[in-house]
């Protein structure tokens, strides 16, 4: 009987004015907890005596079974249930305690009263199991991010039972997609890392309680993602022997392994940091590294970094094919080259400047630099400088050129008088510095083999036809100049001024009268290495140095020339600087011998003491 009839009838009774009802009003159904205790309450209408209250239990399947009788003065419970019921009459309450799932089923409750009208009231007892053991399992230990689905079932011991989820204790919204409930799962599909971090709990709800599970977290795999590489020192162009020390990281869980890449292949270092010592050349090349996790068997490269070792450039050389070269017959290679470093670029200098290219031909690598036919304006200081990225360096190499001699000339007065010294001088152009042969008239003179002739007293019969004859000993040229001397009128005779050196030429010529000591000799080579000069200081009159030099009788120059890479003289002045004061003569004894030169090279002090 439901409760809209109970209430029905009792109403109809009301109005009828009736104090008697048959009927009483209890709850259709009531549930109970095993092990726990449920109530039957009925209501009784007021106006009814209560004689006799009687319980009784309708299993499932079988027979009535009585529970309790109470009349006014006594109560009686049946022997099945002694101990688990009390009744409580005042609220018309019977208690069962230690509920068993046999209790379930109807239980009749009837009411006599004075007159001995029966009321009946019957209610429906549902057992429910308790809410226990709540738990959560997963369908897998770990996951892995995008690929897995976690498929999560809320497992617990209880009746009629509806399950919610819980995310850091706020409920769980699902979205139908990505994350499903169903039941008593909750479905994430291609889980995301931060899905399971929760804690995640369940609860589990009867109709009577609920119960909360212990909080769940799973790992979820990921990555590797956002790869860096980083590198110290950060150039691309490092020194040969130097340290470089790689890095690499990534975002992954569980953290990332990493192998490296060098030029395609795999270095030995499994670690995230690599440090390459001393580094030498072979170790350029392209490095980049791989992050990789062994639970999502997933990689991710970085960018690769090209890295250079270079070798400081050291050593330079200029080799030469020729140790002697000479203008218009030599080929002049010049090779630059380094003991050790490689260059990226090669440039050549001449006197600090760029080279003409016209005259001089560069090999492919532009190492070797080539003149075919040299000549004497190739003669100069060449440079070679090497670089590359991390270094570079020079040498020069000073060129010299062999030629002439050239211009071989002869000046001097053509006209003499009757016992006037003459001077005449032959001048020339030529590295080295020639070989000089006077000849008169076609016959050598003896001993005359400097680039001045000095003719003492001259006598009609050394008129003629005076020949300079300069050798080359390097260059193997020869060339001679002529000139025609005469004996003149003294009334004729002009001044014979000194005449000036000619360009490239020059002639110095003492004279002697006795021979110069030994020690005088060593003090003066030691001295210059250039020319030794040899003069006697009594044979200088007073007054002008070119009066001093016309009385000399006898030639007794002496030209040592240093090797020729040095001496390349252009102008020359002889001059003098003071006079000697120890020296009774009023001519001087010291002069200076100054050679200006392109590219000035030497300076020569004279001093003699004859
Ligand atoms: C049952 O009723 C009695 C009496 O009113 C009360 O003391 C007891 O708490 C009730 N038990 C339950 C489980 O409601
Ligand atoms: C929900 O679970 C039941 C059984 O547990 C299954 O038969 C049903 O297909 C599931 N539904 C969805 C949408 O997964
Ligand atoms: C739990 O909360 C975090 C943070 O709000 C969220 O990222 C994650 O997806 C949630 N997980 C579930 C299963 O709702
Ligand atoms: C869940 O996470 C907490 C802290 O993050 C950790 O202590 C606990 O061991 C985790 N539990 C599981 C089952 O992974
Ligand atoms: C490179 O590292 C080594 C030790 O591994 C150290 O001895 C050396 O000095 C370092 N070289 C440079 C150039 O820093
Ligand atoms: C390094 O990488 C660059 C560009 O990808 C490539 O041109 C070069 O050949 C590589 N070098 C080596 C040694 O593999
Ligand atoms: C993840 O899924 C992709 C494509 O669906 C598959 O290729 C890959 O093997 C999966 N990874 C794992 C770890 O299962
Ligand atoms: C330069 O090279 C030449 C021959 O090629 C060699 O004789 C000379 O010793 C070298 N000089 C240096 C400084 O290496
Ligand atoms: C000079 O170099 C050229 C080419 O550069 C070569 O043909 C020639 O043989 C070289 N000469 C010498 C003397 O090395
Ligand atoms: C030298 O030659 C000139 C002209 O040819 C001639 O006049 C002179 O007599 C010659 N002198 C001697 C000493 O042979
Ligand atoms: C100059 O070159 C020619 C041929 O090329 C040769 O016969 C001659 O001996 C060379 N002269 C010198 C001084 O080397
Ligand atoms: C010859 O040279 C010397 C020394 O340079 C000079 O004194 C003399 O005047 C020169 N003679 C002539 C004729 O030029």
């Amino acid at each position: 009987m439901d409760l809209y009839n109970s209430w029905l009838i009792l109403l109809l009774l009301a109005e009828a004015g009736f104090c008697s009802a048959d009927q009483l009003v209890m709850p259709a159904m009531v549930s109970g907890v095993k092990g726990k205790n449920v109530n039957f309450t009925a209501t009784v209408p007021p106006s009814i005596e209560v004689e006799t209250v009687t319980w009784s239990f309708i299993p499932k399947s079988g027979v009535n079974v009585p529970i309790y009788v109470a009349m006014l003065l006594k109560e009686k419970v049946s022997d099945a249930y002694v101990g688990r019921v009390t009744y409580y009459r005042t609220v018309s309450t019977l208690q069962l305690n230690a509920l068993t799932p046999a209790d379930g089923g109807s239980y009749t409750l009837t009411i006599v009263d004075a007159n001995l009208n029966q009321l009946v009231g019957q209610t429906e007892l549902v057992v429910l199991e308790p809410v226990a053991d709540v738990k959560i399992t997963s369908n897998l230990l770990e996951a892995v991010e995008f690929n897995s689905t976690v498929i999560l079932t809320c497992v617990a011991k209880g009746s009629s039972l509806k399950y919610s989820w819980q995310n850091n204790s706020i409920p769980v919204v699902v979205d139908g997609t990505h994350m499903v409930q169903n039941g008593s799962q909750l479905i994430i599909n291609g889980v995301f890392r931060a899905d399971l971090i929760g804690p995640i709990s369940c609860t589990a709800k009867s109709p009577l309680e609920s119960s909360t599970s212990d909080t769940f977290n799973l790992t979820v795999n990921y990555g590797p993602e956002l790869v860096t590489k980083t590198q110290v020192p950060a150039a691309a162009v490092l020194k040969k022997g130097s340290n470089l020390t790689l890095s690499c990281s990534a975002k992954s869980s569980p953290a990332a392994e990493f192998v490296w890449l060098f030029n395609g292949g795999e270095l030995p270092q499994k670690t995230a940091t690599v440090v390459l010592s001393n580094l030498g050349e072979e170790q350029s090349g392209n490095y980049s590294c791989m992050a990789y996790n062994s639970k999502t068997m997933r990689y991710i490269s970085s960018e690769v970094t090209q890295l250079s070792v270079l070798e400081a450039i050291s050593g330079i050389n200029i080799s030469v094919s020729t140790s002697t070269f000479i203008a218009g017959n030599s080929t002049v290679n010049l090779t630059c080259t380094s003991s050790a470093g490689k260059a990226d670029s090669v440039h050549w200098h001449k006197d600090g400047k760029p080279l003409d290219t016209n005259r001089v031909i560069f090999s492919t690598d532009k190492r070797t630099l080539s003149i075919p036919i040299v000549q004497k304006e190739d003669a100069g200081e060449y440079k070679c400088e090497l670089k590359n990225k991390i270094s570079n360096g020079d040498n020069k190499y000073n060129m010299l050129i062999n030629y002439g001699p050239e211009n071989v000339a002869i000046k001097g007065d053509k006209y003499a008088m009757e016992g006037q010294t003459m001077s005449i001088n032959c001048t020339f152009a030529s590295v080295p510095y020639p070989k000089f042969q006077w000849k008169f008239n076609g016959t050598v003179i003896p001993g005359e083999t400097t680039a001045c002739l000095i003719i003492s007293g001259f006598q009609s019969e050394n008129s003629g036809i005076y020949t300079c004859e300069a050798s080359n000993l390097v260059t193997g040229l020869k060339n001679i100049a002529t000139h025609n001397l005469m004996v003149k009128d003294s009334a004729v005779q002009e001044s014979q001024g000194l005449s000036k050196e000619e360009e490239y030429g020059y002639c110095i010529t003492i004279l002697k009268k006795r021979k110069p000591q030994k020690e005088h000799l060593d003090l003066l080579e030691q001295f210059f290495g250039h020319f030794v000069f040899f003069f006697t200081h009594k044979m200088i009159p007073p007054g002008s140095w070119k009066n001093c030099l016309h009385k000399w009788k006898t030639p007794l120059g002496l030209a040592l020339p240093l090797p020729h890479t040095v001496f390349r003289p252009q102008s020359l002045e002889i001059g003098f600087l003071s006079r000697n004061s120890y020296l009774p003569s009023t001519c001087p004894v010291n002069f200076s011998l100054v050679a200006q030169e392109n590219p000035t090279l030497k300076f020569a002090l004279l001093l003699g003491i004859f």
